[in-house]
Formats: structure tokens, C-alpha cells, sequence
């Protein structure tokens, strides 16, 4: 994967990372990804990674640093091009930035039905912190 380029998301990269991110069966009715994009901007903008590849978005990854842990949301590789290496490079990216900013330990959710993710992460190196996992919205993406 030699013609592929990593670099922090623009603007114009918003309508290719939303259909990936579709293709790649992370978007959620409760999340609208336009929002979470939007927000991402406002927030350590140069943590969202985009995969290139003659010109066309076919990876992404969003990372964050709240001084205590990295967090890492949307990593998507196109199904065309996944098992070749280019998630792990994704992660790879990611690990470098967030050591630079000194984050001594990465966290990550994954949802128990996703299999893959699951060997992905496992093969990185990632452990099941036996934690559970607890949420709460703080403003609500859904229209009505
Ligand atoms: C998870 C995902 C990003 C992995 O991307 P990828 O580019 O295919 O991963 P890599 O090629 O870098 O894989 C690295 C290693 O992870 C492991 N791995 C990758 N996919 C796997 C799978 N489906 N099952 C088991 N192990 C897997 C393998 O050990 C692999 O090495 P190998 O190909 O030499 O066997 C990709 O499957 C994806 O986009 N899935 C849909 C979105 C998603 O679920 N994102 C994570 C949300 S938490």
C-alpha cells in the first residue's frame, strides 16, 4: 500500500468519510456523523486521520487526548481494501500523535458483535480491561 497517504481530514473529505463510514456499518440513528464531525473540528482536529488513495477517502480514524487517556472513535477501512494492512497503519498513526502528546495508555469500545474489530484490536495488542463500558447523551443528535 505504497500510493497511500495519511493525512488529517479536511472540510471537502465530509461527504466520502460519511459513506464510508456507512459502508463500514458505523453510523447509528442516535449519532448524526455530520454532528460528530462538526464537533470533532472544534476539538483536536489534527487527531481525525484520513486514509487517500488515488484520491478517493478509503480510511479514516478519529482520535482524542483528555490528558489522562487516548480515545480512539471511527476507525473504518473500505471493505474493498481491508486485511492488507492499512487499519493497522491507521492505529499506527494514531499511537505516534498521541505519544507525542505524551497519552500513556490508549481505551477503545467496541461493541460485543463485532467479531472483527474484536480479532483486529486483539491482534494490536489491545486487552479486555474487564470495565464496563457506561454512557451518557448530553445532547441529542436525532431531530424531534
Ligand atoms: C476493523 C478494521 C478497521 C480492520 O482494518 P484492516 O485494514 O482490515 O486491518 P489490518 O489489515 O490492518 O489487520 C491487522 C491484523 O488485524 C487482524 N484482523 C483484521 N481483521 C480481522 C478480522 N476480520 N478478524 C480477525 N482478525 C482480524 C489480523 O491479525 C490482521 O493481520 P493479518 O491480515 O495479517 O491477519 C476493518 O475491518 C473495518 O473497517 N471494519 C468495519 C468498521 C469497524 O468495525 N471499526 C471498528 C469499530 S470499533
Amino acid at each position: 500500500m505504497t500510493d497511500l497517504r495519511v493525512r488529517p481530514f479536511e472540510e471537502r473529505d465530509t461527504e466520502a468519510v460519511v459513506a464510508l463510514w456507512e459502508r463500514s456499518g458505523l453510523t447509528r440513528p442516535w449519532n448524526d456523523p455530520r454532528k460528530d464531525i462538526a464537533r470533532k473540528l472544534r476539538v483536536q482536529r489534527e487527531l481525525f486521520l484520513v486514509a487517500e488513495r488515488d484520491g478517493e477517502v478509503v480510511g479514516t480514524v478519529m482520535a482524542g487526548y483528555e490528558g489522562h487517556r487516548g480515545w480512539v472513535n471511527y476507525l473504518a477501512v473500505d471493505p474493498s481494501i481491508r486485511r492488507a494492512g492499512l487499519g493497522r497503519r491507521l492505529m499506527d498513526e494514531v499511537e505516534v500523535r498521541l505519544r507525542a502528546l505524551g497519552c500513556p495508555k490508549l481505551n477503545l469500545q467496541v461493541r460485543r458483535d463485532n467479531p472483527a474489530a474484536l480479532g483486529f484490536y486483539a491482534a494490536l495488542g489491545y486487552v479486555d480491561d474487564a470495565s464496563v463500558s457506561l454512557g451518557k447523551r448530553l445532547e441529542r443528535d436525532e431531530p424531534g
